[in-house]
């Protein structure tokens, strides 16, 4: 874990940093984002010591930083930046090689770690003699990537890696660090000032203005609960609805479904849909308040049996109030059904998904879209 504690940082009479504490959980990948010059690349260069704090303290695993030496830190940290840093005048694989070379590892171990990280950042091994300008700019930051991992560090910056490619390039690039972080798992702090690059990426985004921390928090914590103006406005256009997967049932979902007791009659029951004007009741059972089944009118108007516990479908579709909209929208397609019940893992109703309550949700979207047009 790393943790930074009422960090400032002054330069000169400049405040760059003002109390800054945050703490990252191991294997988590956090992104930094915020306005230019608010003090991302600051903070991520206090990490690996290339900047010393004017106040406060860092910690990797409980160790304060400021003790340790700063090129064994630097041996557990891998640092990627937007340039890419490569060496023009050496080839892919020196390159790479580099630094476990002065850290004098085994011949035989550098080629096998080389030839095996440059396959993990998706290139093969005939790139390895080639020089950096003989590469695209998204081919040369994959090397970057390459690089930091020689080490195996447990921890890996990454300042602005994907900025300088183009946007089909950076998705591709972004899908790969995506699929390499779940295979190797590292703790990755990334800088970015694309908000859909940090809500892609990030398990955690801290989202800075002005040298301070605006809001850390999931990604879907930030699109829906920002904490404040600056949020909303800097998340803008990217809000919940670009993001579907973050929607989820109980977001959408209408809370008081019209529900009868599983005990009812047939004639109470139609009594009711009349009543509420719905063709659908949910049948609970009255003590535990589990969803015993779903009474479709359909059902109703053809049964002769007195009793509704005869005609529910007990073996129901149903969500659960985590699952996203899009999930709960396949289900509706696939099993052709006009309303999907959502019930904890209890079986006890939380609320109903109908067709007319997404419908509802969603075009309220765009009513907000119009009032921010006009
Ligand atoms: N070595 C330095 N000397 C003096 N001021 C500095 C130094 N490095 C950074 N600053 C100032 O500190 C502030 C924060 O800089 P920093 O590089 O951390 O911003 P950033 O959030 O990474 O911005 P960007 O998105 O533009 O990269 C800026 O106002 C910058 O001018
Ligand atoms: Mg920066």
């Amino acid at each position: 874990m790393i943790k930074l504690e009422d960090i400032s940082k002054n330069f000169r009479k400049n405040k760059v940093l003002k109390n800054v504490s945050f703490e990252i959980e191991k294997g988590d990948f956090v992104v930094l984002i915020g306005p230019s010059g608010c003090g991302k690349t600051t903070t991520l260069k206090m990490i690996n010591r290339l900047i010393t704090p004017t106040s406060g303290r860092i910690t990797i695993e409980d160790k304060d930083i400021s003790k340790i030496d700063p090129i064994k830190l630097r041996r557990n940290i891998g640092y990627v930046i937007q340039q890419t840093g490569l060496f023009p005048h050496m080839t892919i694989k020196e390159n790479i090689e580099l630094i476990p070379k002065v850290e004098g590892f085994e011949e035989d171990k550098i080629k096998e770690r080389t030839e095996a990280l440059i396959e993990l950042v998706g290139l093969d091994t005939s790139y390895l003699d080639r020089y950096p300008s003989e590469l695209s700019g998204g081919q040369q930051q994959r090397v970057g990537v390459a690089r930091a991992f020689a080490l195996d560090p447990d921890i890996i910056l990454m300042d602005e890696p994907f900025s300088a490619v183009d946007p089909i390039t950076r998705t591709v690039l972004q899908d790969e660090l995506i699929r390499l972080q779940a295979k190797v798992k590292k703790t990755i702090v990334f800088v970015t000032h694309d908000i859909r690059e940090a809500i892609k990426l990030a398990d955690k985004v801290c989202l800075m203005n002005e040298g301070q921390i605006v809001q850390y928090d999931t990604p879907e914590n930030i699109l829906k609960n920002p904490a404040n103006d600056f949020v909303t406005e800097f998340v803008g256009d990217n809000r919940i609805w670009q993001s579907p997967e973050y929607i989820r049932a109980k977001d959408i979902m209408i809370n008081d479904p019209v529900t009868c007791p599983v005990d009812c009659t047939i004639n109470e029951a139609m009594y009711l849909m009349g009543l509420e004007q719905v063709n659908t009741l949910m049948a609970i059972d009255s003590e535990t308040n589990r969803l015993q089944g779903v009474l479709r009118k359909k059902h109703v108007q053809h049964a002769k049996n007195r009793d509704i516990r005869d005609i529910i479908i007990s073996d129901y579709i149903y969500a659960n109030p985590n699952e996203s909209i899009v999930d709960v929208l396949k289900k509706i397609d696939k099993y052709d059904i006009s309303n999907i019940p959502v019930v904890d893992n209890k079986r006890k109703l939380k609320g109903l998904i109908t067709k007319s309550s997404l419908v509802e949700t969603l075009s309220q979207q765009y009513i907000d879209d119009m009032t921010e047009v006009y």
